[in-house]
């Protein structure tokens, strides 16, 4: 696996949020939102990818003393995070992937139309290293896109070419992640779908 570069989502940052609101409505933050109730107070979370930061502000309001991890590779995302999550002390920012992540084991790891960028194979890596960050009984939430129905690969397809042509992704298509992450490593414990079925938000615990 290629090491995964910084900065690509630098470019889309400022009009990243507009856009999904503009292409999901309100799907997206509803499905980055959906079971973040189910943390626990005191729970140590870690974000990777967490873009803008704006699905985490109800996290942050609701449960008074969770603590974030937040690991972007995108300095602008994190600029934009910053303002939105009022520089709380209780998110601790790192410019950096998922390959730096701190060494340390979490509650629950969180990532949100994430997966999407990695193939079979590199998915593969991320599973483990997640694994590898959880406590034991810890759990991973994942949102994202999934491949289910005629006009999802046309979606998919479209969205691909996007994100290719701005060179903030090579790849041009969607992994079975749902699969691929419970191939030994977790079990879905819940799941809901938003858009028609296209967006998926799912949580998992470690076995
Ligand atoms: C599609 S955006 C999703 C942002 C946010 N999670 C959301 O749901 O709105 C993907 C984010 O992951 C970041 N990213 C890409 N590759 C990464 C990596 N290997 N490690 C950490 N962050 C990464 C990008 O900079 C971008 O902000």
């Amino acid at each position: 696996m290629a090491a995964p570069q910084l900065n690509r989502f630098d470019k889309i940052a400022p009009f990243y949020d507009k856009l999904a609101g503009f292409a999901f409505g309100n799907s997206l933050m509803s499905a980055q939102e959906y079971n973040l109730d189910t943390i626990a107070e005191g729970a140590d979370v870690l974000v990777i990818g967490g873009g803008t930061g704006k699905s985490l502000t109800q996290l942050l309001v609701k449960n008074k003393s969770c603590r974030i991890w937040f690991v972007e590779a995108s300095e602008k995302m994190i600029e934009l995070a910053k303002k939105n999550l009022n520089f709380t002390n209780r998110v601790i920012y790192m410019h950096g992937t998922h390959e730096n992540v701190p060494d340390r084991n979490f509650d629950i790891v969180i990532t949100h139309f994430f997966v999407d960028m990695f193939t079979d194979s590199e998915l593969h890596n991320v599973m483990q290293l997640v694994h590898g960050h959880l406590k034991s009984q810890g759990r991973w939430l994942v949102a994202d896109f999934v491949n289910h129905k005629y006009w999802h690969r046309i979606f998919l397809k479209v969205m691909y070419i996007f994100f290719n042509c701005l060179g903030a992704l090579d790849i041009r298509s969607l992994s079975n992640w749902d699969r691929i992450i419970q191939s030994g490593y977790f079990k879905k414990i819940d799941a809901s779908s938003f858009y028609g079925g296209f967006i998926n938000s799912v949580l998992y615990k470690k076995t």
